[in-house]
This record gives structure tokens, sequence and C-alpha cells, in this order.
């Protein structure tokens, strides 16, 4: 009964045979996207990625829903209300990357995997940039691409969840 339990909770949508559940979850000034500093984060905009996305996924047959946030609460609340109900959380937090204990603290409290995605290669900018409070506790990390770097996640999101079901079949 407990393994039933457990098994029920982390294939999020309801049982091994429902769709894999993704969210992508964007942070501060992200919804910027496409007119903020297009040399460093290119032209594409928010909703064009959250169409790729959600057309990608469509395509693999899995659940995307798409968040975004400029407030660190907003996205803890949002990380908080996944629980039980998402496979794989995928995260770019913006410049929370640097600095937020809240966030990382959620996504140790509702134990969904998460891919930390950023567009541009963090290491190749400012030091501020190089630390980040969810590196250790993200299952992977894909920065660097642009656009892409998100398509790539829910790739590798669907490989972590298909991975998971076989672990608790
Ligand atoms: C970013 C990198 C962060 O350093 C920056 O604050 C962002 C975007 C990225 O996707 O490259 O807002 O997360």
């Amino acid at each position: 009964m407990a393994k039933a339990r457990d098994t029920a909770d982390r294939t999020a949508s309801g049982g091994a045979n429902a769709a894999i559940a993704v969210l992508v979850v964007h942070g501060p000034n992200l919804n910027l996207l496409g007119e903020r500093e297009p040399e460093i984060y290119g032209r594409t905009r928010l909703a064009d990625i959250n169409k790729q996305l959600k057309q990608l996924g469509r395509e693999l047959e899995m659940k995307v829903e798409t968040f975004q946030s400029n407030s660190e609460g907003a996205i803890v609340d949002r990380i908080q209300r996944a629980r039980r109900k998402c496979d794989v959380l995928i995260l770019n937090p913006g410049a929370y990357t640097h600095t937020s204990l809240a966030i990382r603290d959620a996504i140790e409290a509702v134990t969904i995997p998460v891919i930390e995605v950023h567009l541009t290669n963090v290491y190749r900018r400012e030091p501020f940039r190089h630390h980040s409070t969810i590196a250790d506790v993200a299952h992977g990390r894909i920065m660097g691409f642009g656009a892409e770097s998100y398509s790539l996640a829910l790739r590798a999101a669907r490989t972590i969840a298909q991975e998971s079901r076989r672990r608790s079949a």
C-alpha cells in the first residue's frame, strides 16, 4: 500500500500510462525576451518559446505547462503547487539563480527532478553569474543554446520521467 501511494505520487498525473507532465518556470525579466538585450538573449520572444515547447510536447506525447513570474515568492508558490502533479520541472530562475535560497528550498521540498536551464552560458559571462544556488540540487543543467536550451531540456525531461516510471513499475 505504501509503495502504491508512493508510485502514484511520483507518476504525477495519475498512473504509469498517463502523459508525462512537465512544468516550465521562467524567472524575472524573461517576460521581456526578444526585446531585452537581444545581442545576449536572442530575438525569440517568451511566447514563442512556450509555443514551441507545447508543440514539441504534443509530438512527444507530454503535457507541458508554462509559468513566468518576476517575483521570487510567486515562483516558490508555483513550484509548491506542482508537487505530486508534475513529473519534471524545467526551471530558468533568471537572476534568482544566483541568489535564491527560497527557490532552492522549494525544489528540495517538492522532490520533483529539476532541469536548470539558461539561454546563455553563464560561465562565459560576469563572475557573479557563475554561482547557482540550485546547481547541486538539480538533476542536470543545460545552458548556452539560446531558446534551444529549453527544447533540449524537454527531451531530457522525457528520459528522466521514463526512467523514473520504469524504476517504480
Ligand atoms: C539567465 C542568466 C542569468 O544570469 C540572468 O540573470 C537571466 C537569464 C539565462 O537564461 O541565461 O535573467 O538565466
